[in-house]
């Protein structure tokens, strides 16, 4: 008899810094991307509770959580992710498609500066971690939606590192932290129907043995989430994904965002990864 119960690796969780941006002013206003729904009712104290609960998961896993102050009128601020990127203590500002977004870019920057790190206004418009994730030593860049290939070698060239660039399709899946989540430093889980062919290509190459998750679990944006390397904090509907997680020796913590969900983001939005 063969034993198919391969054990699973083990995971070492290491520390994380992490800039996060309480919802006050949260609400659904205007609509740029599908999930959105302006004419629908939120509820803003309920989108701080389960934000909180986010928060205090983080804390508990001691992580180091910055807070940026929330401003009136920039209901997306929340999504955290898009303020920037930053690798080595080099904050690469955010650049917003929509107008609606625009001035959150200055206030990322500003809090990024005031905290000591190298800031570079980018000239090309970039949504920050939404669209660019460090993997491999490699910087995997989406585009399509929202990011622009220009803001790729922009990238490339601050931060001396590889580029992969891939081109996102489902319009529902905007950002690459919808369709991609980050595992460790060379693990990765994806929905490869969010990609082109080539990109899938390039997917494929780099990581074959990657989490490969259900239609069903991205679309409670299950992918939007956030790994310290063991511990992976991902939307609590995302049943399979957390299945499959576990397999590998992970340890899935499930959180609840419905009410952030309403604009379009979910756990990894929420959360800004700060490296020194
Ligand atoms: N309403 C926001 C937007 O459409 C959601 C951003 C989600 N953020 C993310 N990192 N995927 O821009």
């Amino acid at each position: 008899m063969t034993d198919t119960s391969a054990a699973a690796p083990a995971r070492t969780a290491s520390k994380r810094t992490v800039l996060m941006c309480r919802p006050d002013y949260f609400t659904v206003s205007y609509r740029i991307n599908p999930w959105m729904h302006p004419e629908d009712p939120t509820d803003t104290s309920l989108a701080v509770k389960q934000w909180d609960v986010l928060h205090q998961i983080y804390l508990d896993l001691d992580f180091d959580v910055h807070l940026i102050e929330p401003i009136v009128g920039l209901p997306d601020m929340v999504y955290a992710a898009n303020g920037g990127f930053v690798i080595d203590n080099i904050a690469y500002g955010a650049s917003f498609t929509y107008p609606e977004r625009q001035p959150e870019g200055p206030a990322y920057m500003d809090w990024f500066e005031a905290n000591g790190f190298d800031v570079r206004v980018p000239e090309e418009v970039n949504e920050g971690e939404g669209d660019f994730l460090l993997v491999a030593g490699k910087i995997l860049a989406g585009t399509g939606f929202r990011t622009a290939t220009n803001s790729h070698g922009e990238v490339a060239a601050i931060y001396g590192r590889e580029v992969v660039s891939l081109n996102l399709v489902n319009p529902s899946f905007y950002h690459l932290d919808t369709a991609v989540a980050v595992l460790d430093d060379n693990n990765i889980a994806y929905l490869p129907s969010a990609f082109d062919e080539s990109s899938l290509e390039k997917l494929r190459t780099l990581f074959p043995d990657a989490v490969i998750v259900t239609e069903q679990d991205a679309a409670v944006l299950g992918l939007n989430s956030f790994s310290d390397g063991y511990n992976v904090v991902i939307a609590s509907r995302a049943k399979d994904f957390e299945r499959q997680l576990r397999e590998r020796g992970y340890n899935p913590i499930g959180v609840d965002l419905s009410e952030l969900l309403l604009g379009g983001g979910g756990v990894k939005c929420c959360t800004l990864e700060l490296r020194r």
